[in-house]
């Protein structure tokens, strides 16, 4: 995959207070944060951002979990981001995920699952462009 990915950390892991936490595994397994901020959804920003999984039986529940705080987005970028970053935050179940992954470590279950990562190249380009405009990121 290419240099770029996205991340976003999910409204319960902020209520924990694991954000600097999270920021600083992600900065020590090489990830250069091109771009940083804390935004909360709305109901209807979190539909468009999720709309493939649209009809799914979890998609209410993830549809109101993702809009009901904070969230903390960042484009990441490395070489094959998308495909190590996924690898770094582990599976989407953290009772599936391996030991040492993100999600291992700071999720609770299926939804509250701590962190996203961009599923492919395509996606990451789509979900910066979602978040942040042009002057908000700054290549390494
Ligand atoms: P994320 O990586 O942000 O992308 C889609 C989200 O849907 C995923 O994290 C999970 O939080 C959620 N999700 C995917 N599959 C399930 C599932 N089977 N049950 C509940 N939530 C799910």
């Amino acid at each position: 995959t290419g240099r770029i990915t996205l991340t976003m950390i999910k409204p319960y892991a902020v209520k924990q207070h694991h954000v600097g936490a999270i920021l600083s595994r992600i900065e020590k397994e090489g990830f250069h944060i091109r771009a940083l901020k804390m935004t909360q959804l709305p109901a209807e920003k979190a539909e468009i951002f999720y709309e493939e999984h649209t009809g799914k039986s979890f998609f209410p529940d993830l549809i109101e979990f993702m809009s009901s705080g904070p969230v903390v987005v960042a484009i990441l970028e490395k070489e094959n981001a998308v495909d190590d970053f996924r690898k770094l935050i582990g599976n989407t179940d953290p009772a599936q995920a391996e030991e040492g992954t993100i999600r291992r470590t700071y999720a609770k279950d299926k939804t509250r699952n701590a962190i996203h990562g961009s599923d492919s190249d395509e996606s990451a380009k789509r979900e910066t462009r979602f978040f942040f405009s042009s002057m908000e990121e700054f290549p390494y």
